[in-house]
């Protein structure tokens, strides 16, 4: 391509992008690592120190309600309309909430959240192990639906303390839970999104309660707990947090285990280096989440005129952080499309960065470490099925659709 992709060439739904994101982001990099798209109205940052230096700049905001009207990303606002008399923090999940409210909310929410986190691996290992039993003597199956979707849904719901005989309509919820990040959405999607929203909230509501008048060992009772010591938070703004841990980890979660048996399967030396010595597990899930972040890009809004690269910046101008890009940077990856899980070079951005952090990075990154070796001792001579893949059509997000593998 001779001319600069813009943001929009720079989607998952477009086949020509999804089967070779590099060649385009690379180029992109290598000659204007600060580019503002005049298409989208963003500016795409690719180098990874000025991604790295733009997410950790507490100046920036993050709604799109502060972006330029003209741009692609002040089209990301929910669709429905919200009582504009409702606080900032019972409009938005702290995904896009500013300060001071994203604060109020994250702060207490991530104690809570990574003190489960933190006693949650046998709780996993249970979780991966029975979605592996259940494919023993199977010769060919479709990884992502037998066991990347199901894993990271079971294993939140069990944190969370979902009971056993709701776990199919909270899957079902969960999976159209999805469709909310789609601002391209149709009509019929939206509606299945809100369902899925309104049936979340309403069964989260019941728990809160049930929770507060006998609680369990579980993060909903812990949600309860924290508003009854005090902590300033209303019941809706625990249930839009609890609804954006479901948004913001499954697929990913999904898109990471996935992409890495994939990564592992088409480089099985480093799948024989892995089994060969375990404790290369947490640097092998850093590599896969380098090579394929599961989130392509991150947002942030320029509060004021202000200089990034080099580049003046127009107030209001959204500024995508290309985590993909950042992520490949030769500048301080060495040989940065080469998979290599004991790689020592720098820490990837795969989770964002400063306040807006992913939260979830934690357990995401536990499932990943227990799940890949339980996969490859299970299958030992898994093989990828010939076949063509196809990435699901959601912008912002690389996953596949899925992943036929014979054993
Ligand atoms: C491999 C898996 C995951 C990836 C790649 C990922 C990636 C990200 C990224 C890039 C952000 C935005 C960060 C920023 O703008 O600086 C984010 C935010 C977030 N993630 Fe994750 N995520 C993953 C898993 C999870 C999980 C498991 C959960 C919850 C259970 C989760 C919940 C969230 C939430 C709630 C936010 C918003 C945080 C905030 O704005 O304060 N994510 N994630």
């Amino acid at each position: 391509m001779s001319e600069l992709p813009g943001f929009l060439d720079l989607l998952s739904p477009r086949p020509d992008y999804s089967a070779n994101p590099d060649e385009r982001l690379h180029a992109l990099r290598s000659r204007c690592p600060v580019h503002f798209d005049p298409v989208s109205r963003h500016l795409l940052v690719s180098s990874h120190v000025e991604a790295r230096r733009l997410l950790h700049d507490p100046s920036l905001l993050r709604h799109p309600v502060n972006a330029d009207p003209q741009s692609v990303f002040a089209r990301f606002i929910d669709r429905r309309p919200i009582d504009p008399s409702l606080p900032p923090g019972e409009r938005s999940s702290i995904l896009l909430l500013d300060q001071p409210d994203h604060r109020r909310i994250r702060v207490p929410l991530q104690r809570a959240f990574h003190a489960r986190v933190f006693k949650a691996r046998p709780l996993i290992e249970r979780v991966v192990d029975a979605h592996l039993a259940a494919l023993a003597g199977a010769d060919r199956f479709d990884l992502v639906a037998a066991l990347t979707i199901p894993i990271p849904i079971h294993a939140i719901a069990a944190i969370l303390g979902v009971a056993a005989d709701r776990l199919e309509n909270f899957r079902g919820w969960s999976e159209d839970l999805i469709l909310t990040l789609n601002p391209f959405r149709s009509e019929e999607e939206d509606q299945r999104a809100i369902a899925a929203t309104e049936a979340l909230h309403g069964h989260f509501r019941e728990m809160l309660e049930r929770r507060r008048r006998q609680p369990a060992d579980d993060l909903v009772s812990d949600f309860a707990a924290l508003q009854a010591e005090g902590a300033p938070l209303s019941d809706r703004e625990l249930l839009i947090n609890l609804t954006a841990l479901l948004v913001g980890g499954n697929l990913t979660t999904t898109d990471l285990m996935a992409s890495g048996v994939k990564l592992f399967l088409e480089n099985p030396r480093e799948k024989e280096r892995l089994m060969a010595d375990p404790s290369l597990a947490a640097s092998a899930v850093e590599e896969v989440l380098r090579m394929e972040a599961p989130v392509d890009f991150t947002p942030r809004v320029a509060p004021c005129p202000m200089t990034v690269g080099g580049e003046p910046v127009a107030a209001k101008t959204p500024i995508f952080a290309l985590l993909r890009a950042a992520n490949r940077d030769p500048a301080i990856f060495a040989d940065p499309d080469r998979f290599d899980i004991g790689r020592q070079d720098g820490a990837h951005l795969a989770f964002g960065g400063g306040a807006h952090i992913c939260i979830g990075a934690a357990l995401a990154r536990l499932e990943a470490r227990i799940f890949f070796p339980r996969f490859f001792a299970a299958f030992p001579g898994a093989r990828l099925a010939p076949q063509e893949y196809r990435y699901r059509p959601l912008p912002g997000f690389r996953g596949l659709e899925e992943l036929w593998v014979e054993t």
